[in-house]
Parts: C-alpha cells; structure tokens; sequence
C-alpha cells in the first residue's frame, strides 16, 4: 500500500559495506575491495545527482574502524587522501558540494589538508551536497553536541542538540540503505535516522550499481510514512493527484 505521493528521496544515507567481502571472494587483497568501493561512490553520486536526490551522505570510515589490521588502516587512509586529490575537479565540475563529517582531529595532516581542499573547492556548489563521513561514529556526534553545549553553557534540548549535531546542515535522510547483507545500523547516524526508512541490500558495496539504488528508492516510495501519526491522517492530509493545490 502507498499513501504517499511518489516522490524522490531528498536525502540519501548509506553504509557502505561488502568491500572487503568483494576482494576476497576474487582472492584480491581487501584494500582492492576499498578501491572498487571509491569507483561505486563515484558511480553512486552522478546517479544521485541525475535522480534529483540533493543530499547523499555515505559512512566510508568509522570510529570503530580504527581496529582494523594496521595495513588495512593505513591503506583506507591513503586511499582517502589520493580519492579526494582525485575526484575533486570532477566533482567541482559537476555541482557536487563536498563535506566531511567526522572526528578530524585523529587524522593525519595529509589527510586534513586533502578534506579542507576539497570543501573549499566545492564550497559553491548547490546540485547535490556530499556527506563523507569518515571517522564519524553516532555517539561520537551526540557526545561531541553535547560538549559544545555544555562549554557554551547552553540548555540541552532535542532542538539545541540537533543544531549542534556534525550534519546540522542538512535534513535528517529520508532513506538509509546498508548493501552488504548486514541488517544492522553499527554506530551510523544514530539521531538522525529516527525515522529514516530503512533498506538492507544483499550487494556488496562496489557491485552497488544503478539497478540497486533504483530498487531501493523504488522500495522507499512504496512506504507509508506515518512520524507516529494513523495511517487514516497520513491517507487524509495527502493531496489528490488532480487536486489544484499550488506546486
Ligand atoms: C566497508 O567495507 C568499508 C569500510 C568499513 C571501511 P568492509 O571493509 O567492512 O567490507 P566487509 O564487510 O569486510 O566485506
Ligand atoms: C560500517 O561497516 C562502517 C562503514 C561502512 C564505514 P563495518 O563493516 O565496520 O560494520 P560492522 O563491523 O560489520 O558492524
Ligand atoms: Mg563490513
């Protein structure tokens, strides 16, 4: 049943997870998988743009990552660094407004520098904004919102901490897809998703193509979001496809 009018997802979140699974079952070593998942991210973002969707925000390196073998650590970072020097013209070129969210002060110079290029770079773009979450961890976020709070020696509310939250910037997504098969959140956005609609797919992020997003927003629009509300009042407020309300 859907009661909602068919309508593109305005923000997008994804864990993207399988990189490592990919490389194996070819015998490959992980960090090959890492690479493919940086050509899919790629892929992922000019299919966003062309669907309309204005926010993707992707998990691509989490608090907890940092227990990982040290070679593989090392390998993301690199990777991280050498990906942004990379696609950051394209992405200039193309409308794509970059930000990191994330804990950068564990980061490696190189690192940081590459992270402030880029969203310098692409600080005036407006077609679809980038969410590259990396060193990023939900509780991380609400705690750190809750420490500018306290310095500053504010009140905590539910609207004080959203604003002081590290995607305050943006909407709270509208549709979470995990590929990788896991059905889990694993610290991702942990006060944004409050109700974000969740899809689990079973591909692994770098075979994560056109067909996959397009069943996945396919699947979002077939939902019936209610934010607590009946089904009846969401079925009443929504308008006719003739209705002569203003666009
Ligand atoms: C996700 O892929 C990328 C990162 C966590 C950096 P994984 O590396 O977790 O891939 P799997 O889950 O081991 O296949
Ligand atoms: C989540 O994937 C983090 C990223 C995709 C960056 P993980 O592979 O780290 O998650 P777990 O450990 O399976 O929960
Ligand atoms: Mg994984």
């Amino acid at each position: 049943m859907t009661a909602s009018p068919i309508c593109t997802p305005h923000h997008i979140a994804i864990v993207m997870d399988g990189n490592g699974r990919w490389a194996q079952k070819r015998f490959m070593p992980r960090l090959a998988g890492h690479k493919k998942g940086v050509d899919a991210l790629r892929r992922c973002v000019a299919l966003c743009g062309e669907r309309g969707v204005r926010v993707l925000t992707v998990f691509a390196f989490s608090s907890e990552n940092w227990s990982r073998p040290e070679d593989e650590v090392s390998g993301l970072m690199g990777l991280m660094a050498s990906a942004l020097a990379k696609e950051v013209a394209s992405l200039k070129a193309n409308g794509v407004r970059l930000q990191c969210v994330g804990n950068r002060s564990q980061l490696s110079e190189k690192v940081q520098a590459g992270l402030q290029e880029a969203e310098a770079q692409t600080a005036g773009n407006d077609r679809l904004v980038l969410n590259v979450c990396f060193n990023y961890g939900g509780r991380w976020d609400i705690a750190q919102a809750a420490e500018q709070l306290r310095l500053q020696q504010q009140p905590i509310t539910e609207e004080s901490l959203a604003q002081a939250m590290s995607l305050a910037h943006v909407a709270d997504p509208d549709l979470l897809i995990r590929t990788g098969g896991e059905k889990r959140i694993s610290n991702f956005l942990l006060w944004q998703a409050a109700y974000s609609e969740l899809y689990f797919s079973n591909a692994l992020w770098p075979d994560f193509d056109a067909k996959e997003l397009d069943a996945a927003i396919l699947d979002y629009q077939q939902r019936q979001r209610r934010f607590g509300k009946t089904g009846e009042q969401i079925v009443q407020a929504t308008p006719k496809p003739n209705s002569t309300a203003k666009h």
